[in-house]
This record gives structure tokens, C-alpha cells and sequence, in this order.
């Protein structure tokens, strides 16, 4: 399941949809905000009931908003009621390093059956350790690390090959896509799925050459209606 598409944008959504290129949807906060979904938990209610319907059955994941360990294991409960695709997002840790998270995360997929996305991470042994907490998926953010000075894919490699050496099921998902070269060379790295921003699906989709060839194509095949029709008048 190589691509998700990284926005809250219906209409961009339902473009890549359509085309039959993307299997999944991944949103945070910040991309919801930026894709105009205001209004607290009632906007998000909103704008992902009609994304996992548009989409289904391909998931969808949706971030809890709360560092809260009971408000969140409500929260997930609750995006979980929404839609059958629906997978609940979970911060590795909280903001200042907390460390209930992963337990929030084995007690959903453990207790409640809840499908889980471990987010916001920068390295192979984050998402080593949210794997053998049970987490569906588990996040990378390439983009991000590749700011910080080293490159995403060793740790891509590095995770893909203790989560083979060990039998563990998570899926490697790779967010936080900067370029276009990102998706091509972190599914190469390992990763199960790369999450790609719609203008970085367009810009791997559009080729300066490929436009050329095609207006070429274009003007001779006018050019050759236009004999035709001089030579039959
Ligand atoms: C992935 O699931 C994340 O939502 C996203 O890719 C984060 O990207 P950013 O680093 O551009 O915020």
C-alpha cells in the first residue's frame, strides 16, 4: 500500500482518489488547520467522516488533541465510532517527553481493538519500541529528520530490518515529504508507505519532457488532420 496522501483537502483527495493511485489519508492538527477545518473536535468530526467515506475502505488517520491519557483514550474511542477506516494518531511521547503514550497505544489495539498510528518520530528505535507496543502504523517523519542533519533513509533501513528480524507487523508510514525524490527513495529505503503532500503528487506525476513530447504529439496529429482534410477538399 505504497501512497497515502498527507491533507485534509477534500477536493485534492478525491482528485488522487479518482485517479486509483492513493491508499490512505493521514491528517494531523496543523494539516487540518490548514486545510480550514475549524470548530475544535466538532470540525474534525465533520471532515473525517466525509474523508473515510470518500475513501473507504482505505483508513485514514485522525491525531488525538489532548496530552491527556483519559481525555485521549476518550478521544480515540470516540474517532473510532466515526468510521470503520478510521485509525487514531498518537504522539511517540508527550510534549515534554511523557511517557504514557505507548501505553495508551497497547491498550487500544490490545484492549479496545482500535487501530493505531504512533506519530511525530525521528528515529528507528522510536518506532521500534511503538511497534512492539502494538501500533498498526508507525510514523517517521523524513522530512524532518533530514533537517536535523542526517538522512531518513538509514533510519528507514535500520527499522525495516529489526522489524523483519523480529516478526513485528507494524507498517512503516514516512510523513513530513519535502521533495519530490522523497517517496521513490524512502520506499526504496523500506518503508511500507510514504504519505506525500497533493503538490508533491502532481510534481511526480508532471515531467518537462513528458509536457513537450505531448504538445509535440498534440501538433503533429493536428497537423495530419489538417493534410487530410486539404487532400479530401
Ligand atoms: C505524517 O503523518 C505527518 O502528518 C506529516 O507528514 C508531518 O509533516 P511535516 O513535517 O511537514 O509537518
Amino acid at each position: 500500500m505504497p501512497i497515502f496522501l498527507d491533507t485534509g483537502n477534500l477536493a485534492e483527495i478525491e482528485r488522487f482518489h479518482r485517479m486509483g493511485i492513493i491508499r490512505g489519508v493521514t491528517t494531523n492538527p496543523t494539516i487540518l488547520l490548514k486545510d480550514g477545518v475549524t470548530g475544535g473536535l466538532r470540525g474534525i468530526e465533520a471532515r473525517s467522516k466525509e474523508i473515510a467515506k470518500l475513501i473507504a475502505p482505505f483508513p485514514l488517520s485522525v491525531e488525538v488533541t489532548t496530552p491527556d491519557r483519559v481525555e485521549a483514550l476518550r478521544q480515540a474511542q470516540m474517532f473510532a465510532s466515526w468510521a470503520d477506516n478510521i485509525v487514531v494518531k498518537v504522539t511517540i511521547h508527550g510534549p515534554e517527553g511523557e511517557l504514557e503514550n505507548l501505553e495508551i497505544v497497547h491498550e487500544l489495539e490490545t484492549k479496545h481493538n482500535i487501530r493505531v498510528n504512533v506519530t511525530a518520530m525521528m528515529s528507528a528505535q522510536q518506532c521500534f519500541l511503538a511497534a512492539l507496543a502494538g501500533a498498526t502504523y508507525v510514523s517517521m517523519f523524513g522530512g524532518r529528520v533530514n533537517n536535523m542533519g542526517y538522512n531518513a533513509c538509514g533510519e528507514i533501513a535500520k527499522l525495516r530490518k529489526v522489524l523483519d528480524q523480529f516478526g513485528l507487523q507494524s507498517q512503516i508510514i514516512v510523513g513530513s515529504t519535502r521533495e519530490v525524490l522523497n517517496v521513490i527513495e524512502w520506499l526504496e529505503a523500506g518503508a511500507h508507505i510514504v504519505t506525500v503532500l497533493p503538490d508533491l503528487l502532481k510534481g511526480m506525476i508532471v515531467h518537462p519532457y513528458s509536457k513537450e513530447t505531448v504538445q509535440q504529439f498534440l501538433r503533429d496529429a493536428a497537423q495530419a488532420e489538417a493534410m487530410i482534410r486539404g487532400s479530401s477538399a
